[in-house]
Formats: C-alpha cells, structure tokens, sequence
C-alpha cells in the first residue's frame, strides 16, 4: 500500500498547499490513501467540517486532530457523523468521534488509522500504551487488515520514541505530530515498523510553529496578555512522509520524507 500523511496543517497557507498539491502528488506517487493532520487547519485551532470536506475533495482520505480536536465548537456535534475523522483514543469515555478508524480501498484492502495522545508535557489523558494495546487487540496487522498507521500526538520526543519501539512489528507506521518541526529521523524499526518522530507541520516556517512570529514573540516576552494568536500567512510547505507497505505482512517497505514548497529545502520521493 501507498500512503502518504501529512503532517499538522495550520491556518489558510498550509490549507492552501495541501489543497494545491494533494492532486498532483496522489498521481505522481501513485498513492492509494492520503492521511492528513488537519487539528490547525482553521486558523491554527481546530478544525471545521467545511475544511474537512475541502482535504476529501482535494483528495484525502483520513483526517487525524489532536489535543485542538474540538477548539471550533462545531466539530462536536459533527464528529460522530464523520467517518473518516480520528481524533484520539486515549480521551474520556464518552467522548464524541473515533478514535480508531478502519477503511476499506477500492479494491478491498482495509487500513486501520489510531491517532493516541503522549501524556509527557501534555494534559491528563489516559495511558497511551494501554489505550493502544486495546485497540491493536481488535486489529492484527496482515490478517484481514492491510496497513496500520498511528499518529502520536506528543510533545516529548521520548515518549514517541518508546510508543515507536512499542509498536514495532504490530503497525506499519508510527508518525509523531504536534510538535509541528519535521525530525531528520525517519527509518525502518528492526521489527518493520516505519518510524518517525514528528512528520512536520504544513504550514509557514517563517513563524513560531505555524504561528505569527511577532505575536509569539511578545507571548514569551511579557505576562500582559496581548492580541491573540493567529496562523502566519507566508507560502508554506508541504511536509510529510511517504510509506510503501508491504500488503501480506503489513509492514514498511520503504519510508521517505516529503517536503514541498516554501522555506524548507525539497525533498520528493521518486515514484518508483
Ligand atoms: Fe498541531
Ligand atoms: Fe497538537
């Protein structure tokens, strides 16, 4: 299987690359399903479901959130009647939406995406080891699912770290988001989990994690509370990864950065 998933899109410069690109990259990897972190999407908090049906038109097939899953109110009412939309597993019982969600491809192949939040550095969710444990037991890579891929939603690079060697061998990938700053890191696990710490937002990298530098600027600098946050506006770059699969064992062939456009340096896999 081919996937690629996109890493946490902020305000209407990362909507607008990912709505620009998502066509033209479906073709030339040849992807058979495109994940998308959109928890920034709408103006760097949350996410409405008119931008939702934006990323499915453009060519998305699976939106992940995070801890800014429900900052426009009305994705809470919308949640239940999407799908295709992951927001984390590790919330309070009775929370609205999926924190798990199986697909079927066209040509029948099932992917299972799980997006879990860390807890080092973050609130006060459930243990993200015993969430994904209970999630995996319903769903056993290369059986009659295809492909696994879970978002760690986490601040802390150890704590992705240890949750990537915990699943390796029983997902195909573990994608780190949040921390909107892609690691240099992505690999194959010994036991053939493909592996990255933080995809990177979508997103203007002339700014403090997606938001406008002078305004964040003055966050850290003073205890007055001043105008509130906004996304910056600049061009911004595609970032990701790219994830050949393996469709009888599940597990990762190949995995590769994708980087385009704005300030950071290229990188686009060849199609191969
Ligand atoms: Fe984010
Ligand atoms: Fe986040």
């Amino acid at each position: 299987m081919r996937i690629l998933f996109c890493g946490d899109v902020v305000g209407r410069s990362g909507r607008h690359v990912v709505l620009s690109l998502l066509p033209d990259l479906r073709a030339r990897l040849a992807l058979d399903v495109v994940i998308v972190n959109g928890e920034n999407a709408a103006g760097g908090f949350g996410i409405t479901p008119a931008i939702c049906q934006e990323f499915y038109a453009a060519g998305a097939d699976l939106i992940t959130t995070g801890n800014h899953v429900f900052d426009q109110r009305e994705l809470i009412g919308h949640i239940d009647g999407d799908p295709r939309l992951v927001r984390p597993v590790n919330l309070q019982p009775g929370t609205p939406g999926r924190g798990s969600v199986e697909v079927k491809l066209a040509d029948g192949r099932a992917l299972v995406v799980i997006q879990v939040m860390g807890r080092l550095f973050m609130g006060a969710y459930d243990d993200p080891f015993r969430a994904l444990d209970a999630e995996l037991a319903r769903f056993p890579l290369g059986a009659r699912v295809a492909a696994i891929v879970v978002d760690i939603h986490a601040e802390a690079t150890s704590e992705k770290m240890a949750l990537g060697h915990f699943l390796d061998g029983r997902v195909s990938l573990v994608a780190g988001t949040h921390t909107h700053v892609p690691t240099a890191d992505a690999q194959i696990l010994p036991g053939g989990t493909g592996y990255i710490t933080d995809l990177g937002m979508t997103g203007d990298y002339d700014s403090v994690i997606g938001m406008a530098k002078e305004i964040s600027l003055q966050r850290f600098r003073s205890h007055v509370p001043g105008p509130r946050n906004t996304a910056a506006l600049g061009d911004a770059t595609f970032c990701g990864v790219f994830l050949e699969t393996d469709d009888r064992t599940g597990l990762a062939k190949r995995l590769e950065p994708v980087r385009v456009g704005g300030r950071l340096r290229p990188h686009l896999p060849d199609a191969g």
